[in-house]
Parts: C-alpha cells; structure tokens; sequence
C-alpha cells in the first residue's frame, strides 16, 4: 500500500449509522477499507467512462437460444472483434435459456461499444457489463 494520509469527513448520523451496519453485514473489518474500496470503485467507473486507455468488461447476457438465429448472431459478433474477446463462458441454464459471459479487454471506446451491441442484441432478455480495468489503473488505485 502506498503512503496513508489520514483524512476526517462530516456525516450525518444517520447516514453514519447504516454505513456502518452496511459494511459489518458484508464483512469489512474498519471503515477505512470499506471507504477505500468504494473510492476505487468510483475511479475505476469513472476511468471506464473516460474510454481511454486499456479497459476490461465482463459482459453477462441471458437469452433463449430457440429464439431465431440469435445464438448464431451473438457468436458471429464476437468472432468479429475477436480481438476484444478475451474468453467466454456458456451456461445451459434450463430447456430453453442460456447464460453467457464474455470478458472484453481492449481500447475502451471499442470495449464499451461491443459490450453495447451484444446488449442490445434482439433477443436477450437480461443482460448488464460491468467495468473493472487493466493493469494501468488498478496500479493507479492501489
Ligand atoms: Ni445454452
């Protein structure tokens, strides 16, 4: 960890009072980690958006693979920037509905666009990216 500085911060409290039975319920041992965590978290978002630089995704779909010549489609787009499609990860989730995971790496306006696409894909029925980053900014934020 680099060099700590020590900061103070106002709360009301009430707001205090749920955050600190928030971050007992999900286990943090202070708050200062629990504060760290969610600053990084906000940077790491923030960096994302920015769509610069080297970004990670992890794009989940759920979709029907009887519907019509979707599953066909969705692999066809990721073949096509296979360059961005760092692994996959299929799951039968019943008779009818599939869970697909793709993990994206690549220049972050590409990263944010095919993770878009895949979304917005006619037939999948839930779906959400999440951004984590590349080497630069989790260096960045440690
Ligand atoms: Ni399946």
């Amino acid at each position: 960890m680099a060099d700590l500085t020590r900061v103070s911060i106002s709360l009301e409290e009430n707001l205090l009072e749920a955050f600190d039975k928030l971050i007992t319920a999900k286990g943090y041992a202070t708050r200062s980690e629990a504060i760290r965590d969610l600053i990084r978290d906000l940077l790491i978002r923030q960096e994302a958006r920015s769509k610069h630089g080297e970004q990670v995704a992890v794009v989940t779909m759920v979709y029907d693979h009887h519907a019509r010549e979707l599953a066909a489609k969705l692999i066809d787009k990721q073949h096509h920037h296979h360059d961005l499609v760092v692994s996959s990860l299929h799951v039968h989730l019943g008779e009818r509905h599939c869970l697909e995971v793709s993990v994206l790496r690549g220049p972050g306006h590409k990263v944010i666009h095919l993770g878009e696409e895949l979304l917005a894909t006619k037939g999948v029925l839930h779906g959400d990216i999440t951004f984590t980053s590349g080497e630069g900014a989790l260096n960045k934020f440690k």
